[in-house]
């Protein structure tokens, strides 16, 4: 068995990647680390806790990842500040755990010389113009990202090329595009309409909804990381994306359709400042280095899946849906 510790095991991805893992790969032994933060969620694990470890902890309390990184084999480093809007509201939570928590673990796995897995945003890269369909994020784009949480992960994954570089540590680092799913926080675009629309609200889009997103479902992200954690170069970045280009216009407007509302039933609210145009990924790198490929291009399908997610599980969001949207409010959103 291979003693895996997964930082924000209990936030959106990690949770999926940890029900993964265990369902995929049962030669991984888990331990989850995680704050519980406003993001991380206890009960997204529930169904797990037979079998993991849990562990409630500050991946910038360097004592305790000194001592969970030594008693580990592998790290999977989800555990981030994740929300756009929130860090134009207050960066500092985003400051300390993107970057100093990162730097934590670093110091620790250097210290103990483990295998190290970093996961990132295709934010760092900034965004692309809408009128120039044929341009696509690879792994030579330059850094050029344009909020307080893009630019504290391109920090986070300059300090691991940095650690790499100067003192040898095995790392690798993947950069995906938007993912959505079950058990993502109600505070991001796909699961605050759908739980609008469940709740009562309109669903609300920022300007005139004509960015794009590059959408993936969240499993073809937790099996991509698998890939690289089998097969990747150690020092190398992959880029992690599933050619799901869409506006959030038309997402919104699919999840309309599907929960059987009026394509126009949503308000148009203030946009977000510094909004990034567009995303999109060229997967080419991990697709043809190390052979993987996405499963769940079907995004209809998708959302239809994580729509009666959210209406069968609507326990975990209920409580805190008003204060969600109270939030937003006092930002015209
Ligand atoms: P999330 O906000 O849902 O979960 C983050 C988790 O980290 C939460 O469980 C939270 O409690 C925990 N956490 C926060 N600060 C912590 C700290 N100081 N110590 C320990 N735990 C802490 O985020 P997510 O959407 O699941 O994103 C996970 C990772 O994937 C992040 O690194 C994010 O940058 C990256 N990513 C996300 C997406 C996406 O579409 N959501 C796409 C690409 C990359
Ligand atoms: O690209 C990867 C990134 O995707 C991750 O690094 C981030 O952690 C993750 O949150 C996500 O960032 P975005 O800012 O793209 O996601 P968000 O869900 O906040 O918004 C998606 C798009 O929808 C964006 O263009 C803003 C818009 N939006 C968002 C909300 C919450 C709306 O139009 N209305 C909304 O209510």
């Amino acid at each position: 068995m291979k003693k895996m510790l997964i930082t924000g095991g209990a936030g959106f991805i990690g949770s999926n990647f940890v029900h993964y893992t265990l369902r995929e790969r049962p030669e991984y032994k888990i331990t989850v680390v995680d704050k519980l933060t406003y993001a991380g969620n206890i009960e997204n694990l529930r169904s797990a806790m037979d079998e993991i470890t849990f562990i409630q902890g500050d991946i910038c309390d360097r004592q305790l990842m000194d001592k969970l990184v030594g008693e580990h084999d592998i790290v999977v480093h989800f555990a981030a500040e994740s929300h756009n809007d929130n860090s134009l509201r207050n960066p500092w939570p985003f400051i300390e755990t993107n970057l100093v928590g990162t730097a934590s673990l670093l110091e620790a796995v250097r210290k103990h010389d483990k295998r190290f897995h970093h996961i990132s945003t295709d934010e760092v890269y900034g965004d692309l113009p809408l009128d120039r369909p044929d341009l696509k994020f690879t792994e030579n784009t330059p850094y050029h990202p344009s909020s307080p949480y893009s630019s504290t992960k391109a920090g986070s994954d300059l300090l691991v090329h940095a650690w790499v570089r100067s003192f040898g540590i095995k790392a690798t680092l993947s950069n995906c595009s938007n993912n959505y799913g079950p058990y993502q926080h109600i505070e991001k675009f796909i699961p605050r309409q759908i739980t609008n629309i469940l709740s009562g609200m309109k669903p609300k889009l920022y300007g005139n909804g004509l960015q794009v997103r590059d959408w993936i479902y969240v499993d073809d992200h937790n099996s991509a990381v698998h890939a690289i954690l089998d097969k990747g170069q150690v020092g190398e970045l992959y880029l992690i994306g599933a050619n799901g280009e869409k506006t959030n216009k038309f997402i919104l407007e699919t999840i309309l359709e599907l929960m059987g509302k009026p394509k126009d039933f949503y308000e148009h609210v203030t946009d977000r400042a510094g909004h990034d145009q567009r995303y999109a990924i060229d997967n080419e790198k991990i697709v043809k280095e190390l052979g993987w490929q996405p499963k769940f291009e079907d995004i209809r399908k998708g959302l239809e899946e994580t729509i009666s997610w959210y209406k069968e599980n609507a326990t975990l969001w209920e409580a805190e849906k008003q204060a969600v949207e109270a939030k937003y409010k006092e930002n015209g959103q």
